[in-house]
């Protein structure tokens, strides 16, 4: 697909498309006199006719054969006084579905007339190009018959040379999207720790400005990271942990780090999970997915900034050599954690990788991971969990989450709900009791990232949707990168 810019007059333009906004009202916008003298009142008829909808996220299709365009697309936006960048990216989101299924060759999109202090036109501009990819997008690599390549080509969106900036940005967060979804997708016979390594190598042969290194189980070993390797014990797919960095500026500048939970198939182990809905968990790496992704639309977009990924990646399986309840095992950090329950492996392998961060002397650090089923039940599928250890940061990301439209929401990390973990027989336990199961798997990980700023983001609801549309969100690749953007 091609984006660009439009700065000349859109209403003058040949195309198949055109793509208007319809804000609620007794006649219609101003904006549209012209045109419509030029369709004899066509549209002031439908309008009045209740034919143009202007109910939010509405779409309405006018065939004007080449009057400028073949077709004009209309989306309704509500009562105007209230527009605001939740409605606008609603309204958009549904205009590009519809785009995306019409067979339209090419479009022009003058959105930008309803561009506002609360949502400027660039965002307008990046929101439309992420709803139009993330419409577009197909998993069919695994299927005999592959879709047809679709008509559309090419989308102008109307605004000023400025707006070009959000053109390159959001086309390299849209290839970050995909690429985390395309991950999540995969099944776990396919994407496995080794998998995810080869992909970690792949982007350094594709990015000059990006280096990756993998250790094998014999190097966790010797490094002490007891935890991580507890939960690949039982299975036949030996773990990885990949380090991916991303340079983009000076040696000097410490780096930001991403650390990612990889468990490319999570069956629970020993403490098996139900067989209901299983098949969903070989998105519980997600969190590792997310971080590549956010290092592609970075190195994409030749960001100034140093990043470095780190990706935990373990298949949590029951065996003869799996980890068993009550078994004690002693992490890279030195602290001791009795496993009471061996479906609670995210913390056992982010600990481990948490630790191991250190070694970047790291700005800031921030682990995201499909790591609580609680996570759900508290914020559902729309809201990322956050907690951190450090309060300027965790606005930073929540502001990030706002600008984006990827959003989070903090939970306390206080240090009452530390006591949940206390164990008989090891420095801690890996599980609290039921309550509270989000921040108490976030107070497991506070005890391994005493040395550097670090937050946490709980993403077991919005990286994938289940049911019929089941598939990978691409979720939080565009906070992520939003916030690490506003670092430069
Ligand atoms: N990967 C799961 C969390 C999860 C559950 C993500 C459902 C997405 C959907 C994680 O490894 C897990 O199993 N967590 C347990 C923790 C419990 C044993 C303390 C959970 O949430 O039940
Ligand atoms: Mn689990
Ligand atoms: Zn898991």
């Amino acid at each position: 697909m091609k984006y660009s810019v439009l700065t000349q007059d859109a209403y003058k333009q040949k195309t198949d498309c055109l793509i208007l906004g319809i804000p609620e009202g007794k006649s219609l916008p101003k904006s549209l006199t012209d045109l419509d003298g030029s369709l004899d009142g066509l549209l002031k008829g439908l309008f009045a006719a209740g034919d143009i909808s202007s109910n939010t996220g509405e779409v309405s299709w006018v065939h004007t054969p080449d009057k400028p365009a073949k077709r004009l697309l209309f989306v309704g936006l509500g009562k105007s006084k209230e527009l605001d960048a939740a409605k606008t990216r609603k309204a958009i989101s549904a205009v590009m579905s519809a785009l995306a299924k019409s067979s339209a060759g090419n479009a022009v999109s003058t959105l930008s007339e309803y561009a506002s202090k609360s949502f400027p036109n660039d965002r307008i501009v990046e929101h439309s190009i992420l709803a139009l990819e993330n419409a577009l997008y197909k998993f069919d690599q695994l299927k005999s018959e592959k879709a047809k390549p679709g008509k559309l080509k090419q989308l102008k969106l109307t605004g000023t040379k400025a707006d070009s900036e959000a053109v390159t940005k959001a086309t390299a967060i849209a290839k970050g999207v995909a690429l985390t979804k395309d991950l999540g997708n995969l099944p776990g016979n396919i994407c496995t720790p080794e998998y995810l390594a080869t992909q970690a190598k792949d982007m350094a042969k594709s990015y000059k400005s990006v280096k990756t290194t993998v250790l094998d189980e014999k190097k966790m070993k010797e490094l002490g990271m007891g935890s991580l390797l507890s939960v690949a014990a039982g299975s036949a797919e030996p773990p990885r942990l990949i380090t991916i960095e991303y340079k983009g500026a000076d040696s000097k500048q410490k780096p930001h780090v991403l650390v990612g939970k990889g468990i490319t198939f999570d069956t629970g182990g020993i403490s098996l999970k139900p067989g209901q809905s299983m098949d969903e968990m070989k998105y519980d790496m997600c969190g590792a997915a997310s971080v590549f992704g956010t290092l592609t639309a970075l190195a994409e977009m030749n960001a100034p900034i140093n990043v470095v990924g780190v990706v935990a990646a373990a298949e949590n399986m029951p065996g003869g050599k799996a980890t068993k309840p009550g078994d004690i095992v002693t992490s890279m950090s030195g602290q001791t954690i009795e496993i009471l329950n061996t479906d609670a492996e995210g913390r056992l392998v982010l600990c481990d990788a948490l630790t191991y961060c250190e070694k970047f002397n790291p700005q800031t650090v921030v682990d995201i991971a499909t790591l609580t089923g609680a996570c759900i039940i508290a914020l559902g599928n729309e809201t990322t969990g956050l907690m951190a250890n450090d309060e300027k940061l965790a606005q930073e990301i929540l502001a990030a989450g706002q600008a984006s439209g990827d959003r989070a929401w903090q939970l306390p990390l206080w240090d009452e709900y530390q006591s949940a973990l206390d164990s008989n027989f090891a420095d801690m336990q890996n599980i609290g009791d039921r309550a509270a199961g989000t921040i108490t798997a976030a107070c497991f990980l506070s005890r391994f990232t005493k040395k550097y700023r670090w937050a946490h983001l709980d993403i077991a609801g919005v990286a994938w949707t289940s049911g019929k549309a089941k598939g990978a969100s691409g979720r939080p690749v565009p906070m992520l990168t939003e916030y690490l953007l506003n670092k430069l």
